[in-house]
């Protein structure tokens, strides 16, 4: 089976995805059964392509590398551009929409509009911007069910790691009362290059470099991306809404070079902690840095890991620890979403 995707943003992530597709076509037909086609791009400073047969990604990423835009693509019979986001994801082909725009997570656009626009044309979408889930999952959960299509957002909580897929799914039938856990990538990568020495400047500086850090890193070392997940995994793995205002919420710059030296010597790790406990149908949530002892596994999680502990009535507490942030690690967490989809026969 054919499958055609429009991806809606061209950053790192939708590029990830796109170089993964290329080289993996062969393997996703003999294991998984379908081909992905990229039939549309549309992007803010890029530009936007569209052919109805398959854009030929080879061409996509050498125009990429001639001017940093799709300008150089080669002019074939059928092809459009200048297409904006909204008519991409309406009048393409495509059956499936990858929404990897650039968004701002406190108010979800245009990722949220992205989303609606597609379920009320019948399209799946498949993103990792967590303004949609955290901010609107009920609406537009809603509104992928009324329409009969797919919506995936793995890649919103531990990038491809499946923070979302193994409680919704495996551990499924449990109850989950608390989750614990390091939801934030570059914090996690500071905090532990500081422990080798490295000031904390330089260790975000190394942080940006390697693509873990936020467009604006306010947010994540401030703990606002880490309380975004912990909305996304209140509401849509415990089933209870939070709200921004309900999460404690401190940030690591409280924590200085000479503590996190003075808590070494001390045997002890200072990390940034997610905790969201239910009693009672009432939520408690916070996101601030904490010291652990050096022997508990999460003081074991280092660089941009993240970690995950999912409280269950019946299995007891099972732990998830893997990537939490990288261009190719969150472009597998869609590879994930489609091929899940794919499954899912919508
Ligand atoms: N900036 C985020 C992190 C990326 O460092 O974890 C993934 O959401």
């Amino acid at each position: 089976m054919e499958r055609r995707l429009a991806m809606i943003g061209f950053g790192t992530v939708g590029q990830a995805l796109a170089r993964i597709l290329l080289e993996r076509k062969g393997e996703l037909w003999e294991k998984e059964g379908f081909v992905a086609q990229i039939t549309a791009i549309s992007d803010m400073t890029k530009g936007s392509l569209y052919h109805p047969d398959g854009l030929n990604l080879t061409e996509v990423f050498l125009a990429l590398e001639e001017s940093g835009t799709l300008e150089a693509y080669p002019e074939t019979s059928g092809l459009q551009r200048g297409w904006n986001s909204l008519k991409t994801i309406q009048d393409s082909n495509a059956d499936t929409i990858v929404e990897v725009t650039f968004t701002d997570v406190e108010t979800g656009q245009p990722a949220i509009e992205h989303c609606r626009t597609a379920f009320e044309a019948g399209k799946n979408v498949v993103t990792t911007n967590k303004g949609p889930v955290a901010l609107a999952f009920a609406e537009l959960s809603e509104l992928a069910e009324k329409n009969g299509v797919y919506w995936g957002f793995e890649g919103t909580v531990m990038s491809g790691t499946p923070a979302l897929r193994m409680p919704r799914f495996a551990l499924a039938g449990d109850r989950i009362k608390e989750i614990r856990g390091i939801l934030n990538g570059t914090t996690n990568y500071i905090l532990t290059r500081m422990e080798d020495g490295v000031s904390m400047e330089n260790a975000l500086l190394e942080a940006q470099n390697k693509g873990y850090a936020e467009a604006d890193p306010t947010g994540d070392l401030e703990g606002f991306d880490a309380l975004y997940k912990m909305m996304i995994l209140s509401e849509v793995v415990m089933g209870i809404p939070l709200k921004r205002k309900d999460v404690l919420r401190k940030g690591m710059s409280s924590v200085t070079s000479e503590d996190i030296q003075k808590a070494k010597t001390g045997g002890m790790r200072w990390r940034i902690l997610s905790v969201i406990r239910e009693e009672g149908g009432k939520m408690s949530a916070s996101v601030q840095p904490v010291a652990i002892p050096e022997a508990d596994p999460l003081a074991g999680v280092k660089g941009a890991l993240n970690a995950v502990t999912y409280v269950c009535d019946l299995l007891g507490p099972v732990t998830l620890i893997g990537a939490g942030a990288g261009r190719m690690e969150t472009g597998f967490s869609i590879l994930a979403d489609l091929i899940h989809l794919h499954h899912q026969k919508r």
